[in-house]
């Protein structure tokens, strides 16, 4: 990857991938595309950037074009719970987005790194370590969305070449920029309604159990992904990756080794509750564990 483009980079991941990646490529070479949330100055002023609608494919191929662009970072999306308010919405946004950084990458064969989720995932999945090949039947417009946009992105590689690379991520746990939208986000709301209050609603019931990533970890496994060899890639979209598993009361349990008095308390979202109740408990990542010794059996071997 020589010159990159992160569309949604205003994001949860965006705001932490752009300044990761322009470490290692060079402030120059990493292009930050934001459109209704602006950029935080730190990234504006740390390299190039611009104002860009994602479902404007025009708008996409003149950027790519200006800069030469060899890999896109397709990040933006309606996650799972603000796309069951508006799934109309939700699916416009997640695959003309994702159409368009297919192709615009299709005539310079270059390569697009495109997200999916345990939100792939349904009621119909084995729930406990689902395998990296399984059922894949989501209830959510989201998850929907997702397995169209891990097809679509294999059927583009076989297709037209297009170097179309992806990973199934958990939920993640960051602290610069807030999620918005997901079943998973109160994974980081409980830390800052800890500071601030001591205390902390849950809107998913004790024994929830979901799979989650902290983002030093996402970021570091979506640059290897996308600087594997492509020979020893097996799948492409998308890898089941994961960290942990857990549910509210050990998360509490975890914050209560700090703050004794931290108090945890349930007001269910029966929409969110569904949600995470179809994904699964825990995913067999194994497909994608880096493996130095070349272990012929994994799929994904950096
Ligand atoms: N974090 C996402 C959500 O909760 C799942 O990928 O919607």
């Amino acid at each position: 990857m020589k010159n990159i483009l992160v569309i949604g980079a205003a994001g949860q991941i965006g705001s932490e991938l752009v300044p990761y990646m322009r470490k290692i490529y060079g402030e120059s070479h990493v292009i930050a595309t934001y459109n209704h949330t602006p950029l935080p100055a730190e990234l504006m002023e740390g390299g190039p950037s611009a104002k860009m609608d994602a479902i404007d494919g025009q708008a996409m191929q003149e950027i790519v074009s200006k800069y030469n662009i060899d890999a896109i970072f397709n990040l933006v999306a309606v996650l799972s719970a603000k796309g069951e308010a508006n799934p109309t919405f939700s699916w416009k946004i997640n695959m003309d987005t994702t159409f368009n950084c297919l192709e615009v990458m299709k005539d310079v064969k270059g390569a697009v790194f495109t997200p999916s989720s345990i939100g792939a995932f349904g009621p119909t999945t084995p729930q406990d370590q689902t395998p990296q090949d399984t059922v894949m039947r989501p209830t959510t417009i989201y998850g929907i969305s997702k397995v169209a946009g891990e097809l679509l992105a294999d059927y583009y590689h076989l297709k037209f070449g297009v170097d179309a690379r992806g990973l199934r991520y958990p939920g993640i746990i960051s602290n610069v920029t807030l999620p918005g939208g997901g079943t998973t986000d109160y994974a980081v709301e409980i830390y800052y309604e800890a500071i601030k209050n001591k205390a902390y609603t849950c809107n998913l019931s004790a024994g929830t159990f979901l799979d989650m990533m902290y983002m030093p970890d996402a970021l570091r496994s979506a640059v290897e992904l996308m600087e594997a060899d492509p020979a020893k890639l097996v799948h492409r979209n998308c890898f089941n990756v994961t960290a942990m598993s857990f549910d509210p009361e050990i998360i509490a349990a975890a914050i209560r080794k700090h703050m004794p008095d931290f108090r945890l308390e349930y007001k269910v979202d029966p929409i969110k509750q569904a949600i995470a109740n179809s994904w699964p408990n825990s995913m067999d990542d194994s497909a994608a564990v880096m493996n130095g010794a070349g272990n012929l059996s994994l799929t994904w071997i950096p």
